[in-house]
């Protein structure tokens, strides 16, 4: 019979929400970058968080440990409210993302900590039923329950994830020689208050037009079809209320389609610009975007990923 498990170490990665065409319903995971939750039974009944650590190894500086306000124990509970065995829980959380990055930092922790918390349950549930849990962490920090970076932060790859289908989460084909291109500049951008900026209302021709590039995007992953990538990502709607709330943005974007770029758009909220460009010349997109951020003023980091890059895993228990 299998012992019970005492701690579990989980990895999510980070991820791109909307990708450009799919606002709150279609999003990317990225490789190597990535939050980690280490989830150990412990006396008592309550859940705790004993510290949350930066990739410096030091105590982070900005994120709370009280579990009621970090998306990774809010996560957690909420599984072992539904599922666990009633005894206490203490989790770490090794922060690998940058905060309000638009890197899907907020939902890297909530997967990491359900991951990590699942493999501690006596019948761990399916990645597929770990969703609603996840997305209570993320509800916490954009006021709303969009699922564009739990999804892929859950499964990998490009996931469509449209409300209306939920708990269903639809992995979409990777194409095999396109990679993104992450580039994630040194400013900060709160998720739920640039929502709430967000018009409300949007025409029956804006909405024609961006459902025609969703459908089309979609198709051309499907089939692998390069050129139908470049016509077709591009954001209508969200893009041009968000992009002036980055001012390297433009830059970047420009420099990105000069180097090749398939398409450039705004990485979930921002600040964080990704492209998707041909793998042979992701190298030369990403200098060409760094340049430009930096020309700007503004220091960065940029990450290249295959489209299949891998989503969560449990790394070890015992
Ligand atoms: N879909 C979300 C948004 C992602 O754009 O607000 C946030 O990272």
């Amino acid at each position: 019979m299998k012992g019970k498990v005492d701690t579990a170490t989980a990895f999510a990665p980070a991820s791109i929400g909307n990708v450009a065409v799919g606002f709150d319903m279609l999003g990317l995971a990225i490789a190597g970058v990535g939050d980690r939750v280490i989830a150990t039974r412990v006396a008592g009944t309550s859940l705790s968080i004993a510290e949350v650590r930066g990739l410096d190894g030091e105590i982070h500086p900005y994120l709370s440990a009280d579990p009621e306000q970090n998306t990774a124990s809010i996560a957690a509970q909420a599984l072992w409210d539904a599922r666990g065995d009633g005894t206490g829980l203490e989790l770490k959380v090794l922060k690998g993302v940058p905060l309000q990055s638009g890197m899907g930092s907020s939902a890297a922790s909530a997967v990491a900590a359900v991951v990590a918390v699942n493999a501690l349950l006596d019948s761990p549930l399916s990645t597929l039923q770990l969703l609603p849990y996840a997305l209570e962490g993320e509800k916490f920090a954009s006021a709303a329950q969009h699922a564009d970076n739990v999804a892929p932060s859950l499964l990998g790859g490009l996931v469509f994830c449209p409300e209306s289908l939920y708990p269903s989460m639809i992995p979409v084909s990777p194409v095999a020689g396109v990679s993104s291109v992450l580039l994630h500049p040194e400013m900060q951008i709160n998720t739920a208050s640039s929502r709430k900026k967000l018009a409300r209302g949007y025409s029956i021709d804006q909405w024609l037009k961006q459902q025609g590039l969703l459908g089309g995007f979609l198709l051309a992953c499907e089939r692998g079809d390069v050129e139908l990538i470049r016509r077709t990502l591009i954001d209508l709607l969200i893009e041009p209320q968000r992009s002036s709330s980055v001012p390297c943005f433009t830059g970047v974007k420009e420099a990105a389609m000069m180097a090749n770029a398939l398409g450039c758009s705004l990485s979930g909220s921002g600040p964080s610009i990704f492209a998707l460009c041909a793998s042979q010349e992701a190298a030369k997109v990403a200098t060409a975007m760094e340049q430009a951020c930096r020309r700007f003023g503004y220091e960065c980091q940029s990450w290249i990923s295959p489209m299949n890059a891998p989503g969560a895993r449990v790394e070890s228990t015992k």
